[in-house]
């Protein structure tokens, strides 16, 4: 196969036919071929990688490159492209090791398992707060607008200590950086917004450092200059951008999985125990990182039957990784006793591996506990077919989701 031969290069990203699973022709490249040609938006060639073994191998591969101005590098949507002209103000997602871990490991104590632990009590009150305040409500509801929006954003502003009266600035201005209804320029506009409403916070921080994560940053690796404000303005960027619309839109396509999928609900409620495995399988079921990651190959590299050269772009697909039938039987199926859900892709792999998962598994474990504590009754308040998904590229995710009871 060539890189130009047009018939052997579907147009990519596909659509879906189905609102919860991914596009069907996904699981047929993934039957055929190692690797398969793919055009994107920009009518660019690059490779697409399907099955979950394949999908592992080249996320813990250095001889790939996560650098969007490397050559080659797939240009997922129109603000790749602009992050692409502004290197300077890339966040360590976009480095290589050494310089992506000499970051990351600024921020790794703070993202473990354990520290996280200690957010749950702070993130069940909140939960439980906004529960309390949705079940007193005149039903219908809708628990995107209240519950799964701000929820994930308020946890992120309780870790970084944004304060309350700036919250929907930020939402709103991280919205359009993931949406692809913007133009270019409303994109970079919102991006210099954000750079500059976090740089004014890490600022109010260096004059008078508190508890949260930016003045540890701060007194830790800014104060002894291991780390410059310029550095930083990116690192909290990406932990708001990384962590808002995701932890969001799993919430959401969560619930919905709860309300549509009474065998779900019901093992659930028997046996609350059930819950974190049954994060998981609907992280792997629902993978709203939906179009897949980004790399380029520095090197030469054989995938199976196909060679793929240095200087050409990959894209890297985690919904047909974690629908692949060889790794998990039944893929279609949600069980919330799957052996192994937790070795799903929803979170990738390797250096750039989620260093939010921890504190997203709690934060959707806590959201279903909740949910089948103060709304046992709740039901879809709209037939399905009139739920509007949204279909972006970075992530997959549900317009509103109006319950009754
Ligand atoms: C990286 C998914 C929540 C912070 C990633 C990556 C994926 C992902 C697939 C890998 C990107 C790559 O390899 O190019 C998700 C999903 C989430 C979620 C599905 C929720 C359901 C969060 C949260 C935070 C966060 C809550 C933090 C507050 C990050 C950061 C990275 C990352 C900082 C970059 C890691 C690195 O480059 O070393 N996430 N994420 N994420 N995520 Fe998440």
């Amino acid at each position: 196969m060539t890189l130009h031969d047009e018939t052997l290069a579907p147009a990519y990203p596909m659509e879906r036919t189905s609102p919860i699973d991914p596009p069907p022709p996904l699981a047929a490249l993934r039957a055929g071929a190692d690797a398969s040609q793919v055009t994107m938006w920009d009518g660019s060639r690059v490779w697409l990688v399907t099955s979950y073994a394949h999908v592992r191998s080249i996320l813990g591969d250095r001889r790939f490159t996560a650098v969007t101005s490397a050559p080659g590098f797939p240009m997922m949507t129109r603000t790749s492209t602009l992050i692409r002209s502004q290197p300077q103000s890339a966040s360590f997602i976009r480095m290589d090791d050494p310089e992506h871990s000499r970051l990351r490991s600024m921020l790794t104590r703070e993202f473990l398992q354990r520290s996280v632990e200690d957010m749950r009590p702070a993130i069940k009150d909140l939960l439980d707060s906004t529960l309390v305040k949705i079940a007193a409500a005149q039903p219908p509801v809708d628990l995107v607008a209240r519950l799964t929006q701000p929820v994930p954003s308020q946890v992120i502003a309780l870790l970084l200590g944004i304060p309350d009266e700036a919250q929907d600035y930020f939402t709103e201005r991280s919205a359009v950086l993931i949406d692809r209804g913007y133009t270019a320029d409303e994109v970079k506009a919102a991006r210099e917004d954000l750079d500059q409403f976090i740089r004014e916070h890490i600022e109010s921080r260096i004059e008078e450092p508190r508890s949260d994560l930016v003045s540890k940053l701060v007194v830790e690796q800014l104060r002894p200059g291991n780390l410059t404000i310029d550095e930083m303005v990116p690192m909290c960027r990406l932990l708001l951008v990384a962590g808002h619309g995701t932890t969001a839109s799993q919430a959401a396509l969560n619930l919905l999985s709860l309300f549509t999928d009474a065998g779900l609900a019901d093992k659930l409620r028997a046996n609350p125990d059930l819950v974190p495995g049954a994060v998981d399988e609907l992280l792997r079921f629902h993978t709203i990182v939906q179009n897949g990651l980004a790399r380029a190959a520095t090197e030469d590299v054989q995938l199976g039957d196909v060679l793929i050269k240095a200087g050409e772009g990959v894209v890297l697909s985690l919904s047909a990784s974690n629908r692949d039938e060889q790794r998990f039987p039944s893929p279609d199926t949600i069980d919330p006793q799957r052996a192994d859900a937790r070795r799903h892709m929803a979170f990738g792999h390797g250096i750039h591996q989620c260093l939010g998962m921890w504190l997203a598994k709690i934060e959707l474990e806590e959201m279903l506990h909740a949910v089948l504590r103060r709304l046992p009754d709740a039901r879809l308040a709209v037939p399905f077919e009139e739920l509007e998904f949204r279909h972006e590229v970075s992530s997959y995710g549900i317009a509103t989701l109006p319950v009754t009871w």
